[in-house]
């Protein structure tokens, strides 16, 4: 059986940098750079411009991971599209991105499939467990994940939706997958799940048990209240939560690649709040220098925070091959994963 290993990273990330300042100057939130600073470490986002959607970042990510990596869009096998924020209620985004990519066209067209992974903040893991299995069977030989958000345009940037809408920002990262021979390569990866908190962190939209689905007007058109429409999370239950499951899913990966905490060389956590990753790292002992961050720049960009901080502690030589990486997620489901990769 073949190992599989990821053989490209790449992200994109818009250009609009939106600071602390800018949500209470451009949008009149009543928040401050202190208060977000000090509860969640964000210093700023991006946010896309209004006409981009999550494919368009997605499809930047993955040119950039199959240029790493050294392929044409048409070596890849499939497509998996982690996101919370899909172009459309139906069909995915995956779907988008593979027309995006062009590999349909042409004389020798690619109808792969383009699977979408519905996991929020463990979407990434989730993913990378489906393109693992997916190599390691040998159904495919390279697996395209991308995971990508456009939490912008799904924000209530009012004072009411401040708890939420201070946390996220827009951005995409993608890894291919790739068969090898070698030992080298992902681990194993380790997920749960734990439905009875769904409600916690949901952004419901519409209610399907609802006829119509959504209220209408005397005119057809749909009425959608406010706590449907934005994201609602009880955040302090969210961050209790968030600790538990991914020191236990870290610690459960180590012991099922018989490793230590202490042989993993970097840790690529999930960046949702700098403290959530700050008190896990000082529960596990895990030294600061051995976390990468990068929540102060982009905010949670949900599915996308971890392949793009792979490939940005790629591109600036912090993960090198050879080394051990540890990664973990948690997030609304609740869901989690975990996973040890040998670079
Ligand atoms: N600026 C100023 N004041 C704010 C803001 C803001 N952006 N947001 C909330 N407040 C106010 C609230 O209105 C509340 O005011 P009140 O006491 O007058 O009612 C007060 O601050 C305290 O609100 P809490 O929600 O209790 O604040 P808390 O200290 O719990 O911090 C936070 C909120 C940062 C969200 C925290 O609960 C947290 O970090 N939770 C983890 C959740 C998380 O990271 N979610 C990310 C998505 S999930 C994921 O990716 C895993």
């Amino acid at each position: 059986m073949a190992n599989a290993y990821i053989s490209g990273t790449g992200f994109y990330v818009p250009p609009q940098v939106v600071t602390n300042d800018d949500l209470v100057k451009k949008y009149g939130i009543e928040t401050s750079h202190e208060w977000i600073v000090q509860r969640t470490g964000i210093e700023e986002r991006r946010f896309a411009a209004e006409g981009v959607g999550t494919a368009e970042l997605g499809e930047h990510a993955a040119r950039a991971a199959l240029a790493a990596a050294g392929l044409q869009a048409t070596d890849i096998d499939m497509i998996l599209f982690a996101t919370l924020s899909p172009n459309y209620a139906f069909p995915g985004s995956g779907v988008l991105l593979q027309r995006r990519l062009g590999v349909a066209e042409g004389d020798n067209p690619r109808l792969i499939p383009a699977m979408d992974i519905r996991n929020q903040c463990s979407g990434f893991l989730y993913g990378l467990y489906t393109a693992n299995a997916m190599v390691r069977s040998g159904a495919a030989k390279h697996v395209l994940l991308v995971g990508a958000e456009t939490h912008s345009a799904a924000l209530d940037l009012t004072t009411r939706g401040r708890t939420v809408s201070s946390l996220f920002g827009d951005g995409a990262g993608a890894v291919v997958v790739s068969a090898t021979d070698e030992e080298r390569g992902i681990q194993g990866v380790h997920l749960g799940a734990d439905g009875r908190h769904a409600e916690v962190l949901c952004q419901k939209v519409w209610d399907i048990t609802k006829r119509p689905f959504v209220p209408l007007d005397d005119e057809g058109r749909g009425l959608v209240e406010p706590d449907h429409l934005w994201a609602q999370m009880d955040g302090r239950k969210v961050f209790r939560h968030a600790v538990m499951a991914m020191s236990g899913a870290l610690v459960d990966a180590c012991t099922h690649a018989s490793l230590e905490l202490g042989d993993i060389d970097l840790f690529v956590f999930h960046q949702a709040n700098l403290r959530i990753n700050q008190y896990l790292a000082d529960q596990l002992g895990i030294p600061p220098e051995k976390a990468v961050h990068n929540i102060q720049r982009y905010g949670n960009t949900t599915a996308a925070t971890i392949p793009i901080l792979l490939a940005e502690s790629v591109a600036s030589g912090k993960l090198k091959p050879g080394m051990t990486v540890g990664l973990a997620a948690f997030g609304s489901g609740f869901t989690w994963g975990s996973s040890i990769i040998k670079w």
